[in-house]
This record gives C-alpha cells, sequence and structure tokens, in this order.
C-alpha cells in the first residue's frame, strides 16, 4: 500500500530532492514548510519532475496546534525531519534562537507523533556532530560532541534526544543520517539551493563566482596538512543523498532503536580540486585568491561509508564532476531565482 511521508522542512534544498525521489517510487509526500529559507514555488517544481505537486503545509513545525493539525488531517506513515537553522556563523550570533527553534520543534514533533502513533522518524543530521577531536574517516561508533559551534551542538542534543527517546519507546525507529556536505543539484536545473544573500558554503560561492555575481571565491587558508594545502572535505551529490534517504526509510519500517548512518562518499576533495574540476567541465573561470583560514573549520573531514552500504544497501553514484556540472547547470537556469 501506498506509505504517507511527511518532510517538515520539506520544501528546503534537501527536502525537495527528498521528496521527488519518494515521488518517483510512489510514495506520497506532504510537506510542511514556514518557508522560512525557502519558496513555495518547489511545489510546482516538484510537480514538473514528477508529474505530482506535493502537498505544502505553510506551518511552523514547532506550532503544535498546527502540526498537530497536519496529523489529524493526513494519515502519516513516516517523519523525515529536516526543518531547522542551518548556518554555523548565525549560530554563533543567535545561539539562543537556534536551540529554541531546532530543539522545539524535534521536541514537538515527537509529543504529536507519539499523540498519533507515528513511529518511523528520519532525521537530517550532520558530520559536524563527530567534532574537532576524531580521527578521519569518522565511523559512527566514534563518539560524538565537542562540537565548535551552536548549530552543530543542536544537531548532538537532537541525536541525543532521539536515541534516549527511542530507548524509551521500543517501536520506535530514530535513524540519523549524518550529512557531509551535500552540493549539485536536480540534473533538470529545477530544484537547487538556493542560500539567502552571500554564500558561506564553498559550492554556491563558486556558482556565483563563475556567474560573475561575486568577483572572486576566497580559498580560506592553504596551509593546511593536505597535498595541495587547503582543506578536503567529503562533497556529496544532493540526488545521491536524497536517495539516501529514501534507504533509510525503507530500511526503518522493519527497524526498531536508534542509528546513526554517515551519508557520504568515503573520499574527500580539495577546494582548488573543486575549483579546477568546476572550471574544467563547465568551461567557465573561477577567479581565486588565497585567504586566511576560517575560523573553526578542520583540515579533513570524510566518512567512512560503509555501515549505510551494509545496512542500507546504498551508496553514492555520482562524481564531483557531475556535481559541479549540476551545479552549474542549476545556477544559469535560476540566475535571479
Ligand atoms: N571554503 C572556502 N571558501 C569559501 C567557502 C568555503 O575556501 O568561500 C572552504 C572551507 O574552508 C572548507 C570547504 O571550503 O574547507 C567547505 O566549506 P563549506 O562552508 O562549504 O562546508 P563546511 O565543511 O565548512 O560545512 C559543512 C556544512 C555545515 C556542517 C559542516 C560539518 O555546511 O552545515 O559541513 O559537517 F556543519
Amino acid at each position: 500500500m501506498e506509505k504517507t511521508v511527511l518532510l517538515t522542512g520539506g520544501a528546503g534544498f534537501i527536502g525537495a530532492h527528498v521528496a521527488v525521489e519518494l515521488q518517483q517510487l510512489g510514495y506520497r509526500v506532504i510537506l510542511a514548510d514556514n518557508l522560512s529559507n525557502s519558496q513555495a514555488d518547489v511545489v510546482g517544481r516538484i510537480g514538473r519532475i514528477t508529474g505530482v505537486d506535493p502537498k505544502l503545509w505553510d506551518i511552523d513545525v514547532a506550532d503544535r496546534t498546527e502540526l498537530e493539525g497536519v496529523f489529524a488531517a493526513e494519515q502519516i506513515d513516516a517523519v523525515v525531519h529536516l526543518a531547522g537553522f542551518k548556518a554555523v556563523g548565525e549560530s554563533v550570533q543567535q545561539p539562543l534562537s537556534y536551540y529554541r527553534n531546532n530543539l522545539d520543534s524535534t521536541l514537538t514533533l515527537l509529543e504529536v507523533m507519539a499523540d498519533y502513533g507515528v513511529k518511523r522518524l528520519i532525521f537530517s543530521s550532520s558530520a559536524t556532530v563527530y567534532g574537532a577531536d576524531n580521527a578521519v574517516p569518522y565511523t559512527e561508533d566514534m563518539p560524538a560532541g565537542r562540537c565548535t559551534n551552536p548549530y552543530g551542538w543542536t544537531k548532538c542534543m537532537i541525536e541525543q534526544i532521539l536515541k534516549d527517546y527511542a530507548l524509551a519507546t521500543p517501536d520506535f525507529s530514530a535513524i540519523c543520517l549524518r550529512y557531509f556536505n551535500p552540493v549539485g543539484a536536480h540534473m533538470s536545473g529545477l530544484i537547487g539551493e538556493r542560500p539567502n544573500g552571500i554564500p558561506n558554503n564553498l559550492m554556491p560561492y563558486v556558482t556565483q563566482t563563475a556567474a560573475g555575481i561575486r568577483q572572486e571565491l576566497s580559498v580560506f587558508g592553504n596551509d593546511y596538512p593536505t597535498p595541495d594545502g587547503t582543506g578536503m572535505r567529503d562533497y556529496i551529490h544532493v540526488v545521491d543523498l536524497a536517495k539516501g534517504h529514501v534507504a533509510a526509510l525503507d530500511y526503518s519500517f522493519a527497524h526498531t532503536g536508534w542509528e546513526a548512518i554517515n551519508l557520504g562518499t568515503g573520499k574527500a576533495s580539495s577546494v582548488l580540486e573543486l575549483v579546477q574540476v568546476f572550471e574544467q567541465v563547465n568551461g567557465v573561470k573561477v577567479p581565486y585568491r588565497i585567504a586566511p583560514r576560517r575560523d573553526g573549520d578542520l583540515a579533513v573531514c570524510y566518512a567512512d561509508a560503509s555501515k549505510a552500504k551494509k545496512l542500507l544497501n546504498w551508496q553514492t553514484e555520482k562524481t564531483l564532476a557531475d556535481m559541479c556540472r549540476d551545479s552549474w547547470n542549476w545556477q544559469k537556469n535560476n540566475a535571479d531565482a
């Protein structure tokens, strides 16, 4: 029977791609999003890709009455919880708003799920929970914590809340997906990342620089202990990432308890490598200069991706060249999005 999945934060960059993959497999998808960092037109864009417009509830997930309205109206079988504030720097400036928003929405969601007997939850976590003390590649059994910013702490705290809740609720399944660095866009060019203002993350900064919106990219540090001196990350194509959610969801229907699972490629690329591949596959220039290191950045961060392969039978398929091509395609198609 067709299953109904609620995506909180479903109108955002990752949510939209998860919605596409789920709908293409016949799931019924409901989006709940207050559009604080996304646009309602994503519904029609998902519709153009899949043939079906998902239903969007324009609500704040932290508002219990509004969220109850969604659960009362829809027969929800599982939730993918992607709603949350996610800007690292902003979280340092506004810690209370980050803790309030990210924790409150999760607690409200869990309470409403309990009231309506919904027992499967996939949570949008982050590699940031590995903090600064673990050695790469990160494995899920490493201790989480010692995060470097409030945003990271909210992910850690929510993982702990889910662990305790799953322990106390024997037939509950909570799966924390620890994303590495999601980039790329849907190959249709219809959905992608729309950062507010000046991008903090590398790929949107690169695409905006290539498009002439930004003058040049600042490469934050070239004196790291890496082959070319620049920071290395595990970039993962958002469509691969979205498929990882589908695999986790399928798994959760026969699972109880708590799991943390890395979603990464298992390989790290440097800033300069990404810039070079971007220029090559797209035939464009990305002017850059070397700038000082950015506070809080690690030299190298990448996943051990073997648990996802073993448990979910999922692994990434797309290359760094795919990521660069699809990101640029999205940027070109949505110059004023
Ligand atoms: N970088 C630059 N110039 C820029 C932006 C980034 O050189 O203008 C470099 C960074 O120093 C880093 C790499 O590009 O080496 C990637 O930086 P991002 O900001 O794109 O990503 P981060 O790895 O810093 O952060 C990401 C997510 C966070 C998450 C974190 C840890 O954005 O949400 O991974 O998992 F917390």
